[in-house]
């Protein structure tokens, strides 16, 4: 199986990469690094010469340009020179009114092809950050439904995808997006035993095809982004 670098070095030479063609999931608390994990995963794509595309649901593409000057990358001009493509669901949701959403709720639902909608034509690597807003309202059976399609709608695009889900979008919805995607990380923050202090660690739920460590995978957020520690 090919396989496509997921930026961070620790996991790469773990696991030797993302599978290329399918989707991983990335499911964390808030500030525990998911939005950096996105941005790296698609600077590396990039850099592998990947045509990339960037789904932001929350943050438009300019404060995900100053998080990714915070580190020294340089996103500019892989986006000039077409290797990187921002989309953001945003602005779009916003224009929708509380009012109108619960007239048209039917139509707004999950509705996650819309996502696949939005990618260019030849794109090879999709991160979309964060699917957990388009989940209100969703009962668990509709969630899997639109969920599954979402990522079978991916594969069949041949298409490498990280798809971001925050932690407060319910523990239910968490559980059942993992079995649908071929691998799964979780980031969160714990207090280590041993020092009593408090670390960032990273689980590598699975990875279908692959070895995967049963231990947490201690990280860092620094000046160059996420790195194993
Ligand atoms: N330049 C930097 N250097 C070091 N740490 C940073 C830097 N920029 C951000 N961070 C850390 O990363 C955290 C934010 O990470 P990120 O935005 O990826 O989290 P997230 O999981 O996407 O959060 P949310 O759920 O709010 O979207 C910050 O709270 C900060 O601790
Ligand atoms: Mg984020």
């Amino acid at each position: 199986m090919k396989r496509v670098k997921s930026g961070i070095e620790g996991i790469d030479n773990i696991t030797g990469g993302f599978p290329q063609g399918r989707s991983m999931l990335v499911t964390g608390d808030a500030g525990s690094g998911k939005t950096i994990f996105g941005l790296q995963f698609a600077k590396s794509s990039c850099a592998q010469g990947f045509k990339t595309t960037y789904i932001t649901t929350e943050e438009d593409a300019k404060d995900l340009y100053t998080q990714g000057e915070s580190f020294n990358w340089d996103m500019k001009s892989q986006t000039e020179t077409g290797k990187l493509n921002f989309v953001e669901l945003a602005g779009v949701r916003a224009k929708v009114t509380e009012a109108e959403m619960s007239i048209d709720i039917g139509a707004m639902k999950g509705n996650f092809t819309k996502f696949v909608n939005e990618i260019p034509e030849d794109t090879n690597t999709v991160v979309i950050d964060n699917i957990g807003s388009y989940t209100a309202k969703l009962t668990p059976y509709e969630f899997r439904d639109r969920f599954d399609l979402l990522v079978y709608e991916l594969k069949k695009r041949d298409i490498t995808a990280l798809i971001i889900l925050d932690s407060a979008t319910s523990k239910e919805f968490n559980e059942i997006a993992l079995f649908s995607v071929y691998g799964a990380m979780r980031l969160m923050k714990r207090e280590n035993p041993y020092t009593g202090r408090r670390e960032r660690v990273m689980d590598i739920v699975k990875m279908r095809s692959t070895k995967t460590p049963t231990q947490f995978i201690s990280y860092e957020i620094n000046s160059d982004g996420i790195s194993m520690v």
